[in-house]
């Protein structure tokens, strides 16, 4: 049977493909507040301004390409049973080809009813904007499908079961500044390794991690080196 390797994703993992990250100087939060464009208060008071923010980041997505890492991510499955479980609204482990993508932030070519969340729907690469008075087929505003700060993060414990069963795991790209999703590395066993792709220091809370001090294309290709053997037993 192949080693369940589980991979927690963060906006890093997306910049080699030209997203910004949140955190990083010039970052999204350099730009914009938090409380003005991704909150459900912010959404209250200024939709506009809020539907705009996601629109842009639609606008930007469908013109990126999976990168080098995420593509490397895919050619893991060959050895590994790989489950990513991500940060990213993005789409592109996906569009890499990863078979098993969890997002606990939601999905940005996704949007669903304000009053109903199970009306979901998928926007199109070619229309990739909503704007106020676009609503649900029963008649309701339709809202970003992200998941905002101060809402619940619907998919965590799903994500912790997953990580609970990690026979290796890897953090790539992320901060680990948002909880409850980077408190998913309390939930993997004691003896489990754990990789950290990230080009800056990460505090992890764990001392015994391996970190590969490389962007996420450099990274994951280092990665898959260290782990070929790790693969086959
Ligand atoms: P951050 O912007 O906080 O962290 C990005 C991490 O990526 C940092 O540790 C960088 O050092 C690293 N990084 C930068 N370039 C990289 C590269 N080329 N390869 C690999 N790593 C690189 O982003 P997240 O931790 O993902 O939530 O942020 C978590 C959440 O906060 C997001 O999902 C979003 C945000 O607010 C919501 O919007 C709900």
């Amino acid at each position: 049977m192949k080693k369940k390797l589980v991979i927690l994703t963060g906006a890093g993992m997306s910049a080699e493909s030209g997203i910004s990250t949140f955190r990083d100087s010039g970052g999204l939060w350099d730009k914009y507040r938090v409380e003005d464009v991704a909150t459900p208060e912010a959404f209250h008071r200024n939709p506009e301004l809020v539907l705009e923010f996601y629109n842009i980041r639609r606008r930007e997505l469908v013109n990126v390409k999976p990168n080098e890492g995420h593509l490397g991510i895919v050619e893991l499955e060959k050895d590994f049973d790989v489950h990513i479980i991500t940060q990213n609204v993005d789409n592109l482990h996906e569009r890499a080809g990863s078979a098993h993508v969890l997002h606990l932030h939601g999905e940005l070519m996704k949007v669903r009813s304000t009053r109903d969340e199970s009306l979901i729907y998928e926007l199109s690469a070619d229309k990739p904007d909503i704007k106020m008075g676009d609503k649900c087929e029963k008649g309701y505003q339709l809202r970003p499908h992200i998941v905002w700060f101060g809402e619940a993060v619907p998919m965590i414990s799903e994500a912790a079961e997953i990580a609970k069963q990690a026979d290796i795991f890897v953090i790539i790209g992320t901060s680990m500044n948002v909880y409850p999703a980077a408190g998913l590395l309390d939930y993997v066993k004691r003896n489990v390794p754990v990789y950290l792709i990230d080009p800056k220091d990460v505090r992890t809370g764990r001392f015994d991690v391996h970190h590969i001090k490389k962007g996420a294309s450099e990274g994951v290709k280092e990665l898959r080196e260290r782990l070929s053997d790790l693969g086959k037993g």
